[in-house]
């Protein structure tokens, strides 16, 4: 019989489970990151060749999701050594720091912990999960990719933008969304507040779909 994966996944709108783990940068707490975003993303393996294009690739955002209070932190099941090794090699083969911290997670704790182990793919290595947490560690949105289809980091920059813009302004942000563009203002919930949609300078599409630019856009 086939056996069936009995982990817990982590839910949206829950607080993302606490772990201690080894990294390339010493031994860090999640919780020690309260206050900022944390992106959360594991890799399969060290030393292959889709997840060297996407670190090269996270490398690059870094700088991007910094100015926006956002902390970088890699996971693979692979040694802190091996981690080291291929950090190592990226450095000298294409020129790239890699400026976030790398979990070595050998024992899976942590992949375990949020679900990153689909055994329809590999029961060794995590496949490509990224795990967006608030300043106050609530899970705010997830992405699975497969081992083999390497990410998009405009994806998960707009991701992250939108994530905050919908915070800071109260709104949300409609299909194919991105910086700069109009976005959604909160339907009313009274009889009334419909009745006076039309008159409050939206772009009135429907009392139920309103937009609006937003004064100062999150964005830089
Ligand atoms: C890769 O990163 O190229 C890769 C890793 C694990 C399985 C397949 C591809």
């Amino acid at each position: 019989m086939e056996e069936k994966c009995e982990q817990i996944f982590p839910k949206i709108g829950e607080t993302a489970p606490d772990f201690e783990a080894v990294t390339t940068q010493g031994t860090i707490r999640l919780s020690d990151f309260k206050g900022k975003w944390v992106i959360l993303f594991s890799h399969p393996a060290d030393f292959t060749p889709v997840c060297t294009t996407e670190f090269v690739a996270f490398a690059k955002i870094n700088d991007e999701l910094k100015k926006r209070n956002v902390q970088l932190m890699g996971l693979s099941i692979d040694s802190v050594y091996s981690h080291i090794a291929w950090l190592r090699r990226i450095k000298e083969k294409l020129g790239v720091e890699i400026p976030f911290p790398v979990i070595g997670d050998i024992d899976m704790k942590v992949a375990k912990l949020f679900g990153m182990i689909h055994a329809g793919e590999s029961t060794t290595a995590a496949i490509r999960c990224v795990f967006f947490i608030d300043q106050d560690m609530i899970l705010r949105a997830m992405v699975y990719y497969p081992l083999n289809v390497g990410r998009n980091m405009e994806e998960i920059l707009r991701l992250i933008i939108a994530l905050q813009t919908a915070d800071i302004h109260k709104v949300a942000t409609p299909a194919n969304w991105r910086p700069g563009d109009k976005v959604i203002v909160p339907p009313p919930s009274t009889m009334e507040a419909a009745e006076k949609r039309s008159t409050e300078g939206f772009e009135y599409i429907d009392w139920f779909l309103c937009k609006k630019e937003l004064a100062t856009p999150d964005y830089v």
